[in-house]
């Protein structure tokens, strides 16, 4: 099985999570997309649901396919979010943020009862880091965010889109730094936090309740947090 079709049975299956008559919260990405997808083919067999989405894209996406979307803002609380991730530790610990939309996705999580990660095995890593941290800031200081970052022994920070920056849904920049292995994620989290101009980080700590992860022998892992 290769990697779209892992991305496609794991997205699909979450969609059987799904109860009628709730709030959903649906995540951005490539694996996020068939979750999405599922949940519109639900719909149009008679599914009712409402959505709050991670992003301007699953928005528009979920729109096409006929789901409701509501604000943030609109909401209280959210029965089960279903979203993607870079990177997936044993403990659920995560590395999100590759298309970009780590602030509402984390905004989302927070208020989300259940956030179930869709993924391919290739997200699986025993510790994590080899995929380089997203940190969103704010445009009119990265440069100095970088350099504090710089100063944390992470040895490369790039300016996600180089000389044409990638702009967030929320209009700010992204630094992708490249810790290595990261020995300990919520230190880590606390000290980028602590520099001004960090807007948020795609360190998912203690975030995520449950996993399903596809594995290229056509089978579904289910992995739940330990609480
Ligand atoms: C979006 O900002 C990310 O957090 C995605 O959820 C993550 O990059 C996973 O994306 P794919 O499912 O496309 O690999």
């Amino acid at each position: 099985m290769d990697a779209l079709a892992m991305k496609k049975l794991a997205g699909e299956f979450a969609a059987r999570y799904v109860e009628p008559h709730t709030l959903i919260g649906i995540g951005t990405g490539s694996t996020a997309y068939w979750f999405i997808q599922a949940l519109g083919e639900k719909m149009k067999q008679g599914l009712q649901i409402q959505a709050v989405a991670t992003s301007k894209e699953s928005a528009i996406l979920a729109a096409s396919f006929g789901i409701p979307i509501l604000e943030l803002n609109d909401v209280d609380e959210i029965a089960l979010t279903v979203d993607g991730a870079d990177e997936v530790d044993p403990r659920l610990q995560l590395i999100k943020g590759g298309g970009g939309a780590l602030l509402q996705e984390k905004m989302v999580a927070a208020v989300s009862r259940r956030l179930v990660i869709v993924a391919d095995e290739r997200k699986q890593v025993a510790q994590l880091g080899a995929f380089p941290l997203p940190v969103e800031v704010i445009p009119a200081g990265w440069k100095h965010v970088r350099r504090r970052i710089l100063e944390m022994s992470c040895p490369k920070v790039e300016l996600r889109g180089g000389t044409q920056p990638f702009v967030t849904d929320h209009g700010h920049y992204i630094l992708d730094c490249y810790f290595g292995q990261i020995q300990d994620a919520h230190a880590l989290n606390l000290q980028l936090h602590e520099i001004p101009g960090v807007v948020e980080t795609g360190l998912f700590l203690n975030m995520a309740t449950e996993a399903i992860i596809a594995h290229a022998d056509g089978h579904i892992q289910l992995i739940k947090r330990e609480s």
